[in-house]
């Protein structure tokens, strides 16, 4: 876009200044996994993730609010650019982001697979023992992760490290919605045959200090689905998401100055 200056590009997502008060925020078509960005796009996948975003936004709006200004982003681009971000923009107001994730997670999968069977715990919460790989916890967890510098990987952190970061009572509260966020998402995709694993929530603050939901939510990108029909506990349940891009990337090794990895024919295909 050449009408907007360009703040920065994220791994999946370019964001311009709309004034000095909003942003536009253009989600592209990159596939990135861990510090990854893979050297191949998938077309429209950039569409369909705000598309993923846009509806929960909605659907959990009265939770908390959200960064949306309703702007729409045709308006603020030159008339040659609407083509190039129809679908794929919004306009949103500009925060102050609160520097953790806030990963909540309903079964037992991934980073919460792997610390739980090191220690029994994810993120300092126990667990019961005998838990197996997938399988659904007793009550959803709030594992916080610090977010890194780019390049770097996330680090799961406890909640008492999140509340150093953030301050207590903002920690709190960020748990809180969270958890009542992954409640009632888990319970809308349940009714469409969708288990939500687990899922990242981003926040931060608007100038009267209110925290807001922002970023990308509930997406394909930040989220484990599994089709409740193909779920067997003990088992890697097939995932609608990018786990098999991180599943692929595990068994690579790359350097930041190779040339950006690809996937194999094979892997795209399952
Ligand atoms: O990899 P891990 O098991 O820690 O991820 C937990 C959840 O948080 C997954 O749904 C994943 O998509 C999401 N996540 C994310 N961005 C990160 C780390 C995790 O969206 N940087």
């Amino acid at each position: 876009l050449h009408s907007l200056p360009l703040l920065g590009r994220g791994k999946v997502r370019d964001n311009y200044a709309v004034g000095d008060d909003k942003l536009l925020i253009v989600t592209t078509d990159r596939l990135s996994a861990f510090d990854v960005i893979m050297g191949e796009p998938i077309p429209d996948k950039g569409r369909v993730l705000n598309q993923m975003a846009n509806f929960w936004f909605e659907k959990l709006g009265h939770i908390v609010p959200n960064h949306l200004t309703g702007v729409a982003p045709e308006t603020v681009v030159a008339p040659d650019e609407a083509a190039q971000i129809a679908g794929r923009a919004v306009v949103v107001k500009r925060l102050k982001p609160i520097l953790i994730e806030a990963v909540v997670r309903g079964y037992l999968a991934g980073s919460g697979w792997k610390d739980y069977q090191a220690s029994g715990a994810v993120c300092g919460v126990k667990l019961p023992a005998g838990l197996r790989n997938a399988e659904k916890l007793p009550e959803p967890i709030f594992t916080p992760a610090a977010k890194a510098e780019f390049g770097e990987h996330d680090e799961n952190i406890s909640f008492d490290e999140a509340a150093e970061r953030v301050g207590k009572e903002v920690a709190e509260r960020i748990r809180a919605l969270s958890i009542q966020l992954y409640r009632e998402a888990s319970d809308y995709a349940a009714t469409r045959g969708i288990i939500i694993a687990d899922t990242k929530f981003e926040f931060g603050l608007d100038d009267d200090g209110e925290l807001v939901l922002m970023d990308e939510v509930l997406t394909a990108d930040s989220s484990r689905f599994w089709p409740a029909d193909g779920y067997r506990v003990g088992e890697n349940p097939p995932s609608f998401d990018k786990q098999f891009v991180r599943d692929w990337l595990e068994t690579q090794t790359w350097n930041k100055t190779a040339p950006a990895p690809r996937l194999p024919d094979d892997v795209v295909a399952r």
